[in-house]
């Protein structure tokens, strides 16, 4: 799943990408619009890197549409912002699946990526998630090219863990993101919380960053809104 972040800084520069996407202007620090992106992003200080990142994701319960596709992807990763040409990211796919009777009924799975190779999936098997369960994701860059996904379903204890090793990009470590992203061509899901808990960054010196302490960044045609409930992210469709 293609993601795209590209951002105009308001203080010293412009990014300049070739991707098809482009992000809208830096409102503000804390507020950032996306064309595909609700959540929230945070930086890494002068000198400082991002190697690790957390966070607890809530499987949301998912009523519709029953008539149309529908999709959404909610993730957490490391770069992908302000023009970063590479990402590593994880979490839970959610989509509307057309069954027999030709009404769509919500999917989840794991999901674990590093872009700009393609997104692999946990099959319902090795990690079954259920509406209301709580899904822990953890991402550890142990270099800027090999790292490892671990996704562990809270309330079954059911774990499982995904090596990366030379991917064709590598990490900065400039960026960490709670993210919900949607796919241009369909619906997200209607009416539908997702909730990231325990979110929080952490660098190579040991030091952490909460989400809470980012900045929010929203999609711009107002279908998923994010917002801090506390320390949590919180993107409502
Ligand atoms: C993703 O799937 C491809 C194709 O099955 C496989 O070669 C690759 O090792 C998988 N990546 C990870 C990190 O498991």
């Amino acid at each position: 799943m293609r993601t795209f972040a590209f951002f105009h800084c308001l203080y010293i520069c412009t990014f300049a990408f070739a991707y098809p996407h482009v992000e809208q202007d830096k409102l503000s620090r804390r507020d950032l619009s996306s064309v595909r992106w609700s959540g929230a992003i945070v930086t890494a200080p002068e000198g400082a890197s991002f190697n690790e990142i957390t966070s607890t994701i809530k499987v949301p319960s998912v009523t519709g549409p029953i008539d149309a596709a529908y999709s959404a992807y909610a993730w957490i990763g490391i770069d992908g912002w302000g023009g970063l040409n590479n990402l590593f990211q994880a979490g839970l796919d959610v989509r509307g699946i057309e069954a027999a009777d030709g009404t769509y009924v919500p999917q989840f799975r794991g999901y674990f990526e590093w872009y700009p190779e393609g997104a692999n999936f946990s099959t319902p098997d090795e990690l079954p998630l259920l509406s209301g369960d709580t899904m822990l994701v953890r991402i550890v860059a142990s270099s800027s090219t090999q790292g490892t996904v671990y996704l562990e379903n809270e309330r079954t204890g059911e774990s499982k863990e995904y090596n990366f090793d030379e991917p064709s990009y590598a990490l900065t470590g400039r960026y960490a993101e709670w993210i919900v992203e949607e796919f241009s061509s369909n619906a997200v899901p209607s009416n539908c919380i997702f909730e990231f808990q325990s979110a929080e960054a952490q660098m190579q010196d040991g030091k952490t960053l909460a989400a809470s302490s980012g900045s929010l960044v929203q999609v711009q045609d107002g279908r998923l809104v994010a917002s801090f409930d506390n320390s949590d992210v919180k993107v409502v469709s």
